[in-house]
C-alpha cells in the first residue's frame, strides 16, 4: 500500500484530460460506478470557491441550526468529499457508504465526470462559484498548505498555470462555464460575492430550493455560526483536524482571509491586465458574469 508521504508534493496526474492527483485517479472507478440515492444533496464548486462554508451552511440546515449537532464531527467528515482518495484514510465513497440519509456530498469534479448517477436519480445540486482572481490566490496559498498539491512556484508561475489549467481540476473557465450550462430546475448555482454581499438573502434561496422553512431566529443563528469569524475558531469547520503532514495551517490557515476582493493585494497591474484580457476570451459568448470585489 502507499504511504500517505507518498501522496505528498507529487506531481498530478490527468484524468479524461483533467489535471488530477495521483491517489484521485487511483480511486476513480469506485467514482465513476457511484450509486447516488434521490435524496442526496450535492455541492459541487471549483477549489476555493467557498465550498466548505456553503457545506457548513447546509449541515445547519438539515440540522435545523442546532450548533452541537454540527460539532459532531469536522466537516469533510459530515459533507464527505466524492473523489477524496488518499493512502490510509476512508475513501470520499467508504464514507458515503457509511452514512445515513439524507446526504451532503462535496465534489469538484467537472460537470462532464460527475458519475452519472447523480442525473440518473435527478439529485438536487447547488453549485457555487467564485471569481477567479480570488480564486487564483486562495488556491496558491492552499497550495502551500495542503501537501497533496504540487509546489505552486511563485505566484507569478501559478497564475500562468491557473490561467492555462494546469492546476488540479483543470480550467476554471470550463469549470463555472460547465456546470452553469448544465443549470436546470434541480439545480441552484450560486456566487460567492452574492454570500459575502447578503447571506441573509442566499440562504433563503438555499431554503426555497430545498422547499425548507425555517424560524427567522434558526435563520438568525446559521448566520452566526457559518461567519468567517466562528469558522475560523471552530475546530469542526476550520480543518485544524487534518493531520499538519497534510495541511499546515501555520504556513496559511485553511480559513485565510474570507474576503472578495483580496487578488488586489497580489495582483501586479501588468499581470491584472493580462488576466482581464484572458477572461475576456474565455467567458465571451457567456451570459454568465462575475463580480471581482
Ligand atoms: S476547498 O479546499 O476547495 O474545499 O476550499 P473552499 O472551502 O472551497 O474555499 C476556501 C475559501 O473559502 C473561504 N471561506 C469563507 N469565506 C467567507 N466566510 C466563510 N464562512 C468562509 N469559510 C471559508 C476561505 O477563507 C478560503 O478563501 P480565502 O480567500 O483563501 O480566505
Amino acid at each position: 500500500a502507499m504511504e500517505q508521504e507518498d501522496a505528498i508534493r507529487q506531481e498530478l496526474g490527468s484524468l479524461h484530460g483533467i489535471p488530477l492527483f495521483k491517489s484521485f485517479i487511483e480511486g476513480w472507478p469506485q467514482v465513476k460506478a457511484f450509486q447516488a440515492r434521490p435524496d442526496d444533496l450535492l455541492i459541487s464548486t471549483y477549489p476555493k470557491s467557498g465550498t466548505t462554508w456553503l457545506s457548513e451552511i447546509m449541515d445547519m440546515i438539515y440540522h435545523d441550526g442546532d450548533v452541537e449537532k454540527c460539532r459532531r464531527d469536522a466537516i469533510y467528515n459530515r459533507v464527505p468529499f466524492l473523489e477524496m482518495k488518499v493512502p490510509k484514510d476512508q475513501s470520499g465513497i467508504e464514507q458515503l457508504e457509511n452514512i445515513p440519509s439524507p446526504r451532503l456530498v462535496k465534489t469538484h469534479l467537472p460537470v462532464q465526470l460527475l458519475p452519472s448517477s447523480f442525473w440518473e436519480k435527478d439529485c438536487k445540486i447547488i453549485y457555487m462559484a467564485r471569481n477567479p482572481k480570488d480564486v487564483v490566490i486562495s488556491y496558491y496559498y492552499f497550495h502551500h498548505m495542503a501537501k497533496i498539491h504540487p509546489d505552486p512556484g511563485t505566484k507569478a508561475e501559478f497564475l500562468e498555470n491557473f490561467m492555462a489549467g494546469k492546476v488540479a481540476y483543470g480550467s476554471w473557465y470550463d469549470h463555472v462555464r460547465g456546470w452553469w450550462e448544465k443549470k436546470q430546475e434541480k439545480m441552484l448555482y450560486l456566487f460567492y460575492e452574492d454570500m459575502k454581499k447578503d447571506p441573509r438573502r442566499e440562504v433563503q434561496k438555499i431554503l426555497h430550493f430545498l422547499g425548507k422553512e425555517l424560524a427567522e431566529e434558526t435563520v438568525e443563528r446559521i448566520l452566526h455560526h457559518t461567519s468567517f469569524q466562528e469558522m475560523k475558531k471552530n475546530p469542526a469547520a476550520n480543518y485544524e483536524t487534518i493531520l499538519p503532514t497534510m495541511m499546515d495551517h501555520s504556513i496559511s490557515p485553511f480559513l485565510r482571509k474570507g474576503i472578495s476582493g483580496d487578488w488586489k493585494n497580489h495582483f501586479t497591474v501588468a499581470q491584472n491586465e493580462r488576466f482581464d484580457q484572458h477572461y475576456q476570451e474565455h467567458m465571451a459568448g457567456s451570459d454568465l458574469h462575475f463580480q471581482m470585489e
